[in-house]
């Protein structure tokens, strides 16, 4: 919002025909499709892009976008734009689209309130959301949602990176909540893929779509699905990255490892995935789309060289030049309570330190102050988020300065 407001005064103070010459918002332009290029991502003029984002979850019981009963898109877009954030990771569940197929239809986001709060608490929530966001009424839909969160962050020059995050809407993640691995209880690897398909070829209408995760943090739990291990991962994640291939060639895709995205080892190395499986980039017609996502959370890490050695052995040395598949890693989460001084401990100042050193991309977790409904609790407090509970302003602005410093300096990587 500074460098917004910065412009919009300077405008005001020249003359109309210098101030014509300044660039406009629609000067931001997007260069898509995205493709990759050994370990670096580059846009569709060629030139690296680093990953530089926020989480914005959408995934949880009511699966819409959270924040909207407090503040509209426009205002929380433009939010992230002032800190000059490139990227939302934008999370859905599969029972979005299992609605979509399946039950008659996409839910309004009326129902979806009322469902997930209860019809005392939903038709209030649903209201403030219409007050903030006055484009929508009783006949919006959960997907039109995001469809509006994409479109603004393409008027506001920021891309869309899509995450599949659960399969039933709830918050992630745990062992035991049916969401774990491919054939738990509420893990259906056939709506899984269904659902990919479905996200892939609807993102087709969003211009800034540049990538989608295939499965946000793979874990072990399942009560009854398949073995956990990377013989299943092989077996289910590569037809999964075909289909979404087939369904939109133009976006990267991005695949996620074992034990909450924190292991992506065997797929860097090209190792034997049990049965002689092996993941070779050589194997893929589209090879130049493929990117690996990690996850870091050694929040307690009091050394910062064992964290570098932890995170390079256990993924990031596919973007090393020896690596048998060099390949882009992206840390799509990691993140801190915003509360307290966590920002200046070993965990943050490490994360912050390489990332821009391995001109690697990355996004924090997590934008929201508060959420509708988590783990049963209503407006549940967020003390990760980076906004505050009404998502009117940062929760800590001097954590909000030491994140600057890390975008700027992976910007200018
Ligand atoms: C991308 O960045 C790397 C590392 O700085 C550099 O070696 C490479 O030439 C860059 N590629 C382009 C197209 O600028
Ligand atoms: C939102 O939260 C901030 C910080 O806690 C507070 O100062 C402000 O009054 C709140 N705004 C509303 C409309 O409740």
């Amino acid at each position: 919002m500074r460098s917004l407001q910065l412009l919009f005064a300077a405008a005001v103070a020249l003359p109309a025909v210098l101030a014509a010459a300044l660039p406009s918002v629609s000067a931001l332009a997007l260069n898509t499709p995205f493709k990759t290029n050994k370990q670096w991502i580059q846009d569709s003029t060629g030139k690296n892009f680093t990953y530089v984002g926020v989480n914005w979850p959408g995934a949880a019981d009511v699966m819409i976008p959270e924040g909207l009963q407090y503040a509209s898109i426009e205002s929380i877009v433009s939010k992230i734009k002032s800190l000059k954030m490139n990227v939302v990771r934008l999370t859905f569940a599969i029972e979005m689209i299992d609605n979509i197929k399946d039950n008659g239809g996409d839910v309004t986001i009326q129902n979806a309130f009322n469902k997930a709060l209860g019809t005392t608490n939903g038709p209030k929530v649903y209201q403030q959301v219409l007050e903030n966001n006055p484009q929508f009424n009783e006949k919006t839909t959960r997907i039109q949602v995001f469809d509006a969160v994409a479109a603004e962050l393409n008027k506001q020059g920021i891309y869309v990176h899509l995450d599949n995050h659960m399969s039933k809407g709830a918050w992630c993640c745990g062992s035991g909540d049916g969401n774990t691995w491919f054939g738990d209880t509420y893990f259906n690897v056939n709506n899984w893929k269904r659902g990919l398909q479905y996200m892939a070829d609807h993102g087709k209408s969003w211009p800034n779509l540049i990538s989608i995760g295939l499965r946000n943090e793979l874990r072990s739990g399942a009560t009854n699905g398949l073995p956990y291990n990377w013989a299943t991962w092989y077996d289910q994640v590569i037809p999964a990255a075909d289909l979404v291939n087939q369904a939109n060639p133009n976006i990267l895709i991005f695949l996620s490892g074992l034990d909450y995205d924190t292991k992506l080892e065997p797929i860097a190395t090209g190792a034997d995935l049990g049965s002689g499986k092996k993941f070779l980039l050589t194997n893929f017609k589209y090879a130049n789309k493929l990117v690996l996502e990690l996850h870091n959370y050694q929040n307690d890490a009091t050394d910062c060289g064992s964290m570098e050695s932890g995170l390079w052995n256990n993924g990031f040395r596919a973007t090393g030049t020896i690596a048998a598949n060099i390949m882009p890693v992206v840390l799509t989460e990691f993140g801190f309570s915003q509360a307290g001084t966590d920002y200046t401990k070993t965990y943050a100042t490490c994360i912050k330190k390489l990332m821009p050193q391995w001109k690697t991309g990355w996004i924090v977790w997590v934008l929201s102050g508060s959420y509708y409904i988590r783990s049963g609790t209503q407006d549940y407090e967020e003390t990760w988020g980076l906004l505050n509970h009404n998502w009117s302003g940062w929760r800590n602005t001097a954590a909000i300065s030491a994140l600057q410093g890390m975008i700027d300096a992976s910007l200018k990587g």
